[in-house]
């Protein structure tokens, strides 16, 4: 197999099974010998850390503009820790659309938040877990400072009109986790042999 290079994305709310999915395909994808790398942000790295403790769990971080400062941070310290991914299918568990909606969402202006997260590239497959923020809280055991019904409301539109936008492939999050896992394999595959790493 030749050098390759994908990169995929999950995003959706808070409990939509973005985690539950990124990994299965990137199992799926090692079972199959594609080199795939799992990672997610925010990320395990000091600023992610920092992300976690002031922003999430002590709320002591409460500006929206100072928040989309600190995600874009942690996400070009994400990138710089990869290095080189060209030859792996790397899956994002959240990129920077999560941006886009949750800080815009909290009142960050839109052209701001884009023009900070412009040295991020794009993904070449989105997938969006759309679900109603009343059944995803109910799978969450912690509720972390953003998982309130009415800011998780705001944020799942802000996803479907980004999903528009940029062309995400939308899944139903209500869905089994086999049968989203089966959908998600299908068009990974495809764009692998799209693109010449698979036959
Ligand atoms: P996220 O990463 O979007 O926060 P997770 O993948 O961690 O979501 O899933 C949150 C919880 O919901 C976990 O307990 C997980 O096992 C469960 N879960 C994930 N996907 C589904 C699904 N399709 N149907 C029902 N429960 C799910
Ligand atoms: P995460 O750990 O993915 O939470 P969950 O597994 O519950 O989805 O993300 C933590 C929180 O960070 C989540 O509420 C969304 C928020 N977030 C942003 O607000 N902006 C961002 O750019 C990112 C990456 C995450």
């Amino acid at each position: 197999m030749g050098a390759y290079f994908l990169l995929i994305v999950f995003e959706g709310i808070d409990g939509s099974g973005k985690s539950t999915q990124a990994k299965l395909l990137v199992s799926r994808l090692l079972e199959r010998g594609v080199h795939s790398v799992y990672s997610r942000e925010p990320t395990e790295g000091a600023v992610g850390e920092l992300i976690r403790h002031y922003v999430l769990e002590a709320a002591s971080i409460t500006n929206p503009v100072t928040i989309a400062l600190l995600y874009a941070a942690d996400r070009s310290d994400h990138l710089e820790k990869l290095g080189d991914m060209s030859r792996a299918v790397q899956v994002f568990d959240r990129y920077y659309f999560s941006s886009i909606a949750y800080q815009v969402a909290a009142g960050a202006p839109l052209e701001f938040v884009e023009r900070i997260n412009s040295f991020a590239p794009r993904p070449d497959l989105t997938f969006l877990l759309d679900i109603d923020p009343r059944l995803s809280l109910g799978r969450l055991s912690k509720h972390d400072a953003f998982e309130s019904r009415g800011y998780l409301d705001k944020v799942r539109s802000a996803f479907l009109h980004l999903a528009k936008i940029y062309n995400f492939q939308v899944l139903q999050g209500d869905d089994t986790p086999r049968a989203i896992s089966e959908t998600v394999f299908r068009q990974v595959w495809g764009k692998l042999v799209e693109s010449g790493a698979v036959v």
